[in-house]
């Protein structure tokens, strides 16, 4: 049975059993303690919680995942791969575990003949935490099997939470077995034998703490009781296709194939060798289709978080290839296989081609760039420990090649036996483990500061969500709901203080979607509030942080408030957002369809938008970007907004950005000039595209590997850009006496005479030198019959001390043998430049020597070869020693 059967399957049954069948979320989902979803329930989270209300009390999906944990065991074991898919349902409220087990293993053991998976119940065994009886009777009555049958396992296998506060419960799994050739009889414990496919959790609890799988606080009980279940797509495909294990199934195993074909080794060769071979083959066909999967998410490969997921994953895939002998690019020969097998399912896969593989391929680069320094940087490391007579590459060493160059350690210590060293590979173990403490040290402080919503969440639950105006108006009358100082509520905020207020109804808008929050005032009987920032720490309420300018605040103040947002600001907010789906559309436009918002930033004048794109924008296509933009500024485009569901707004053209969660039952779509701009968009937007006033482009830059930033002025502050940039102009023309035409040709002209006046000077400074040459040489004194001339010359640098040395030598008595010495001093510092003709070499005279001799003296080093040599040092307070130092040398080497 395919994938795509298993996955039809999986819905359809669960949609004859009343479940809406929900679309795949993004993977990157923006839930602050997960750096990706890790399964099925996290889009529903908010109802599970109870904070939010469902549209539906039944679910069914199949959730791109990624768990990064064990990357190091991918292809190790049969059942862990990074990306996978997990196939869910859920009930919100409505039923239980009875039906929870009678609905999985109705599915799992009807026959395939009649659109089931068609298991042997002799070879299934459910098993439930230890101690839940009533699981141990429904499973008794649904599979009519005995008790023994039934496996009782401890929470770490049979309590199920997100390893973070949040929902949890106990849980029930089925496991199948597959034979004494994986494991011995009866051992639960030994996954390969009794392989886990399916969780079913009976959600029930709220954690305030989870410390580990066994250790944890539960702090109550969920509003409802829920069911959470997750079948792993993989493992079901793998036992219905008859094969090993998920890295052979339909979808991954022609990956292998070309991997295959492409290095000429065999996977499942056998031995020893061939064993290290099948576990590269499966790195490849696994990491190649998450970083693809993660890429069509939005992720770009960096150095934190998701981008250096991304990172390793593309690296060890570029280096499993590298290890298999192959060394030429490999991603674009893999990377399209795996697209034509997940693309199936996944279509934005084929659209988004272009820049899916724009990226992985860029990343293959640059990491075949970093190999080449690596090995560089590599050579050295290995030259000095040899230098020194050690054998042993140090951990620290090994860490800064794997730190600083992203040189995986494994290749370190095949280079290292190469080079006949060894690695201390603890000491790098050690350094890499401390490392990550300190990651997950920094994890944890930020899900500290996420976590500390607990008064928010109170104030919620006591009122309610704010109603919330922005889009409706600038001012209206509210009541305050809440102080608060430091996550606490307080009585009063007194004058001068900062705090913050919830409102009952606000027309602020709250930083989102990349607009900044609004700016503005809060009036009271008495007193005024200046507005700093709006935010939304828990979904529905709008908090404002506000200083008190004017009288102090009671939190039952009497009579009511006055909330008014300060109308340019926002009309400037409009702008800068508008303008940024503008530009957006433009570099679409200029660009193509393939260069996509990765992320953006508006407050009023002011907009930057980063989208993926590997190479950086020519002068022309800038001007392009800025061209189209202004010129739908002229057009005066209508701007409108609706909502609709988010099939619908796909379906529409909608861009959606990555990284967003939707509610896909209803999301807002701006869109500007009908279909020319169709965004997903909570913010505030002009009515008219000719509102904005103007896109000023200021510049074009990267910002990480295949990201680049756009940044632009809109409204007054465009024309105050403008205004400042015509004013510099202004002076420039006064300056040089000309028209603004004439400028470029002005200044052109002004650099060109500048340039050969500059070359003139040189040639005359030179012809000085020289001229100086000759004198010198007709000053040589004779040392032992060698024409000797030994001068300090002030003001001369390295290379003309050279030129005049060898000049010098040129000029020398050819009938006896001559030696140069030159100290040049300047800015303090001494050049040394020693030359010899070749009858003063023959009688033994070396340039090298030379300079060796005259060297201490100017507390410096040097050497060359036998007609010229050079050196310098620090010291300039001793040169005549030094040139004493070269007479001596000389008639030293005539006694020899
Ligand atoms: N949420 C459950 C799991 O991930 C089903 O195993």
């Amino acid at each position: 049975m395919d994938t795509a059967e298993i996955r039809r399957r999986f819905l359809a049954h669960f949609e004859r059993a009343g479940h809406t069948p929900v679309p795949s979320a993004s993977m990157l989902l923006d839930d602050p303690n997960l750096l990706f979803v890790n399964a099925g329930m996290v889009p529903f989270k908010p109802y599970f919680l109870g904070q939010e209300t469902p549209p539906y009390d039944r679910a069914t999906s199949i959730q791109k995942c990624v768990r990064t944990p064990d990357i190091e065991d991918v292809g190790k074991t049969t059942r862990h791969g990074t990306f996978f898919e997990m196939c869910g349902n859920f009930s919100f409220g409505d039923y239980f575990k009875e039906q929870a087990i009678e609905l999985a293993w109705d599915l799992i053991t009807k026959p395939q003949s009649e659109g089931g998976f068609g298991f042997a119940e002799s070879l299934l065994y459910p098993s439930v935490l230890d101690g839940d009886d009533e699981a141990v009777a429904l499973w008794r009555k649904t599979t009519g099997f005995d008790d023994d049958r039934i496996i009782r396992l401890g929470p770490k296998e049979n309590y199920w939470s997100m390893g973070v506060p949040g929902p949890g419960g106990p849980c029930s799994e089925i496991l199948i077995d597959r034979g004494p050739a994986y494991g011995p009889d009866g051992d639960f414990s030994a996954e390969d034998r009794y392989l886990e496919f399916w969780n079913l959790v009976f959600m029930q609890d709220e954690l305030s703490a989870v410390r580990s799988k066994e250790d944890f606080d539960i702090a109550g009980s969920l509003p409802r009781r829920n069911i959470d279940t997750g079948m792993g797509l993989e493992r079901v495909a793998f036992m219905t296709q008859g094969v090993e294990n998920m890295y052979e199934i339909d979808v991954m195993y022609p990956v292998i194939e070309r991997a295959m074909e492409l290095t000429g080794r065999r996977y499942g060769a056998g031995g020893a060798e061939g064993h290290i071979d099948d576990i590269r083959f499966r790195v490849v066909a696994d990491h190649v289709r998450s970083s693809m999967m993660l890429i069509g998410d939005g992720v770009t490969p960096g150095n934190e978080a998701r981008g250096y997921v991304l990172r390793r994953l593309l690296r060890r895939a570029v280096r499993s290839m590298r290890l298999l002998g192959y060394e030429d690019p490999a991603l674009p020969e893999l990377m399209p296989i795996s697209r034509d097998k997940m693309g199936e399912t996944y279509t934005d896969l084929h659209t988004d081609w272009d820049r899916i593989s724009r990226v992985a391929y860029a990343e293959e680069e640059t990491f075949r760039k970093t190999l080449q320094a690596g090995t560089t940087i590599f050579d050295l490391a290995a030259d000095k420990v040899k230098a020194a007579g050690g054998s042993r590459l140090e951990g620290d060493q090994a860490f800064a090649l794997h730190d600083t160059y992203g040189f995986p350690i494994d290749l370190t210590l095949e280079m290292a036996a190469e080079a006949g060293l060894s690695v201390d590979e603890a000491g790098f173990r050690t350094l890499m483990a401390e490392q990550r403490e300190r990651a997950k040290a920094d994890a944890k402080a930020k899900r500290g500061q996420h976590a500390d919503t607990g008064a928010y969440r109170a104030v919620l639950d006591e009122h309610g969500p704010t109603e919330w105006l922005a889009y409706e108006t600038l001012s209206t009358e509210s009541r305050p709901l809440a102080l608060l100082r430091g996550g606490e509520r307080v009585a009063a905020l007194g004058n001068g203080e900062v705090g913050e207020i919830v409102l009952d109804r606000t027309p602020f808008y709250a930083e989102s979607g990349g607009q900044a929050a609004d700016a503005g005032i809060i009036e009271f009987d008495g007193g005024r509030l200046e507005v700093l920032d709006v935010q939304r720490p828990v979904r529905g309420l709008v908090v404002h942080q506000v200083r008190v300018v004017d009288g102090e605040l009671p939190a039952d103040v009497a009579g009511g408030l006055h909330a008014q947002v300060d109308p340019e600001w926002r009309l400037g907010a409009r702008q800068a957002h508008s303008g940024t789906h503008v530009v957006h559309a433009a570099l679409r436009e200029v660009l193509g369809p393939s260069a996509l918002q990765s992320g953006s930033y508006n407050r009023p004048g002011y907009l930057r938008l980063d989208f993926g794109w590997t190479t950086a924008l020519t002068p022309e296509q800038v001007r392009d970007i800025e061209d189209v933009s202004n010129r739908a500024l002229r057009a005066d485009l209508p701007v409108g907004w609706q909502y609709m569901t988010l099939p619908e707004a796909k379906e529409w053209g909608a861009v959606a950005l990555f990284g967003e969660t939707y509610d896909t039952s209803k999301v807002r779509v701006v869109e500007i000039g009908g279909p020319w701009s169709r965004e997903l968009c909570g913010g505030t937007h002009v009515d008219h595209s000719s509102q904005i006033g103007t896109v000023v482009v200021t510049g074009e830059a990267s910002v990480g590997s295949g990201n680049r930033r756009i940044e632009a002025f809109t409204g007054v502050e465009g024309f105050a850009y403008l205004a400042r940039e015509r004013d510099v102009v202004g002076q420039l023309t006064g300056l040089l006496k000309t028209q603004p035409d004439d400028l470029v040709g002005r200044v052109g002209d002004l650099v060109e005479r500048l340039r050969s006046a500059e070359k003139e000077l040189e040639r005359a400074r030179m012809q000085q030198l020289l001229a100086g040459g000759a004198a010198l040489a007709e000053q040589a004194v004779d040392v032992d019959g060698v024409a000797v001339v030994a001068r300090r010359i002030d003001g001369a640098g390295g290379g003309d001390v050279r030129t005049l040395a060898l000049d010098v030598r040129g000029r020398l008595p050819h009938d006896r043998p001559g030696a140069v010495v030159i100290i040049g001093v300047a800015d303090g510092k001494a050049s040394v430049v020693a030359a010899t003709t070749e009858s003063a070499r023959e009688r033994g005279l070396s340039a090298n020597d030379l300079v060796r001799a005259v060297a201490p003296f100017v507390d410096g080093k040097g050497g060359g070869k036998a007609d010229v040599a050079q050196g310098g040092g620090g010291d300039v307070t001793r040169i005549d020693e030094a040139l004493a130092a070269v007479t001596a040398t000389v008639s030293g080497a005539g006694s020899r």
